[in-house]
Formats: C-alpha cells, sequence, structure tokens
C-alpha cells in the first residue's frame, strides 16, 4: 500500500458540510426570494409554479423532497419557500427527532400551512418516520395514551402544512417515506458562471472589493458548491487585506487558493489523495469503495457524499459495478502517464 501523503490532515477549507464558522455568514448573506436565488433554474421553475398555485388556492404547498450533495442550498431554497409562501418555516434535522414525542410537539405547533423542513430526513428513526405517514398523508397524528394492555390511541387533527425534507442520499429514505412526497426535485452542482455570480452578490454583501477575475478564480476552485465559494471568499479576503490593497484580484485569489491547496480545479488534497491512491494503489482501479477509504483512512461516506460527485463531474472519477475507476483525465490531471490499454479488462470507462 503506498501512503501519498503525510497522515496528518487539517481540517478541510472546503469540506460542504457546514461549520460553526459558517451559520452567521450563511445567514446573511441566504437569498430571500427565487429570484435572488441563483441557479438550479429547472428546481426554481417547478417551484415557482407550485409556489403560485398553492397561494392562489390558499392550500399548504404539496410536500417536497430536496436531494443532492450537501451545500448547495436546501435550506437556503425551503426558506425561500416559506418566505414566497407567506407562512412560518420551523427548522430540524433528522437526528434531533430522538422520540415520536419530539415529532408531535413539532406538529402541533404549527400554524394553518406553515413549512417543517427536516434536513438528513434519512436519520429520522423508524418509530418517528411512522408517525409521519398518517401526518403526511391525512394530516392525523395517532397518539398512544397508556401502556400494556390498557394502552389506547387516540387520532388527533393536524392543521394543514408542508413537510420540506432534505437529504444527500435519497437512496437511504424508505420507500413508504420517499413515496409521499409530491414534489422530489434534485440539487445539481453549481457551474462555474453561476457560482461567479453568487461569489460576486456575497462579495457586494459583505463589503468585499472583487473584481469579475477575482471573483471566478475563487468560483472555479469551489467545486460546484455556494457554501464552499462563500467560504473562500472570506479566506481569500484575508490574504488580499494582508497582501494587497483589500481588493480580491485572479492574482491575490490564485495565490491563496494555492496556499489553501486547493488546485485549479478545485481539488484538496483528500481528492488527490483518492485518485492517487486509485492509480497507484490500485493500478487504475476498479477498487471498491470501502477498501478505497480504508486505505486512505478516511470515512466511505466522505468520500461517498463529498469527493466523488465533484471527482465523477470532472469526468476523473467513474463508478463501475466491480469499484471506483481512474479515468484518464484524472492521470493527465494529476501529471502522471495513463496506461496504453486499460487497466482492467471491463468496468472502465473510457473519457
Ligand atoms: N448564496 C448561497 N447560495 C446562493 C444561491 N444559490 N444564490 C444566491 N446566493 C447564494
Amino acid at each position: 500500500m503506498i501512503q501519498t501523503e503525510d497522515m496528518e490532515f487539517a481540517p478541510r477549507v472546503i469540506t460542504p458540510s457546514e461549520t460553526a464558522e459558517d451559520g452567521d455568514i450563511e445567514l446573511s448573506l441566504r437569498p430571500q426570494t427565487l429570484n435572488e436565488y441563483i441557479g438550479q433554474d429547472k428546481v426554481k421553475e417547478n417551484l415557482a409554479v407550485y409556489i403560485e398555485a398553492a397561494r392562489r388556492r390558499s392550500e399548504p404547498l404539496d410536500h417536497v423532497l430536496l436531494y443532492g450533495p450537501p451545500g448547495l442550498g436546501k435550506t437556503t431554497l425551503s426558506s425561500i419557500i416559506a418566505h414566497e409562501l407567506g407562512v412560518n418555516l420551523r427548522v430540524t434535522t433528522g437526528p434531533a427527532i430522538e422520540k415520536p414525542g419530539d415529532l408531535v410537539s413539532l406538529l402541533t405547533s404549527l400554524s394553518d400551512n406553515d413549512v417543517l423542513f427536516i434536513d438528513e430526513i434519512h436519520r429520522l428513526s423508524r418509530a418517528v418516520e411512522e408517525i409521519l405517514y398518517p401526518a403526511l398523508e391525512d394530516r392525523v397524528i395517532d397518539i398512544i395514551i397508556g401502556k400494556g394492555p390498557s394502552a389506547r390511541s387516540i387520532r388527533m387533527d393536524l392543521k394543514p402544512f408542508t413537510l420540506i425534507g432534505a437529504t444527500t442520499r435519497a437512496g437511504q429514505l424508505s420507500a413508504p417515506l420517499r413515496d409521499r412526497f409530491g414534489v422530489i426535485q434534485r440539487l445539481e452542482l453549481y457551474t462555474k458562471d453561476q457560482l461567479t455570480d453568487i461569489v460576486r452578490r456575497s462579495a457586494m454583501i459583505l463589503g468585499i472589493p472583487c473584481t469579475t477575475d477575482g471573483a471566478a478564480e475563487v468560483a472555479g476552485r469551489a467545486r460546484g458548491t455556494p457554501r464552499i465559494a462563500n467560504r473562500l471568499l472570506k479566506r481569500v479576503r484575508d490574504f488580499a487585506d494582508v497582501m494587497g490593497n483589500g481588493q480580491i484580484t485572479k492574482e491575490i485569489a490564485s495565490i491563496a487558493l494555492s496556499r489553501l491547496e486547493i488546485d485549479s480545479l478545485g481539488l484538496d488534497s483528500l481528492d488527490r489523495r483518492v485518485l492517487e491512491m486509485i492509480i497507484r494503489g490500485y493500478g487504475g482501479g476498479p477498487v471498491g469503495l470501502e477498501t478505497l477509504a480504508a486505505a486512505i483512512g478516511e470515512e466511505s461516506v466522505t468520500l461517498e457524499d463529498i469527493c466523488e460527485p465533484f471527482l465523477m463531474q470532472l469526468g476523473f472519477l467513474g463508478r463501475t459495478p466491480k469499484g471506483r475507476v481512474a479515468t484518464r483525465l484524472a492521470y493527465e490531471h494529476l501529471g502522471l502517464k495513463a496506461p496504453d490499454a486499460p487497466p482492467s479488462d471491463d468496468g472502465q470507462l473510457s473519457f
């Protein structure tokens, strides 16, 4: 087994999951209306119709499931939906709803047509999920009172409401839960142009002088993810303040991002370790996800949720029934010579 680099790693600047530091900045940058929200055009167009229809009928919006990689704006979209509907938003997460009673108190505290947002909805426990089914389908909950033979079930009506569920792993949702969402939308990684617009908007709100080239440089290395783009913007601002005159230019952004070990396409050291391990350790693949994760000392979910969507979007990584494979483009990006023949007899993607 080869070790590609020192095994001690600093926290990744480009992890798409939310960190404590992101909280305030995300709130201040969060768009409030669909018009202000950049990208995800198909999702926005569909939601605009459903929201308008619900408003005209004074009905709640149908339940919505948003899925896709982390950091793409699922929470932001739900706050926009609630805002556009003119209703309250309650935000929680799957793991925070520990007992059925927690969900019952959430559901019974909603006002007419309110939106309940459950992030990481795939992590709800079975017992909690079972409360949710009749709530979603018939707007009722069944509460069990007492224990043993004297236990009774009482049915309670709920006010009309909309559940917005968000998940990075739609495949892990149970079929009965998935089937109860009328609207299911997948969020896609953002293009560089969309992220450039997001960085320019964020820089304006935060009062950071930033050239269009500078914004594009940050955007190009943000692996398709607004949360990462906004975080990089903050880091690059530090370099601009200390090394320049405070303005984010292409040059300053490039120097800062190289210092953060984020390369010209946005790969960080973990992405490179993944590719190098497949290429040097497993002859380009195929190699199973668990084997790969163990070889580089990372959780397989980190690789699956965070590294792989981006590496696949770049065309650097393929998933085959036999495991992960590095593509010719990956070899070229790392400055390595790709084998003339595919590394294995089948399953190899050619790009
Ligand atoms: N900030 C984060 N995500 C955004 C988006 N999609 N549009 C506008 N600003 C954002």
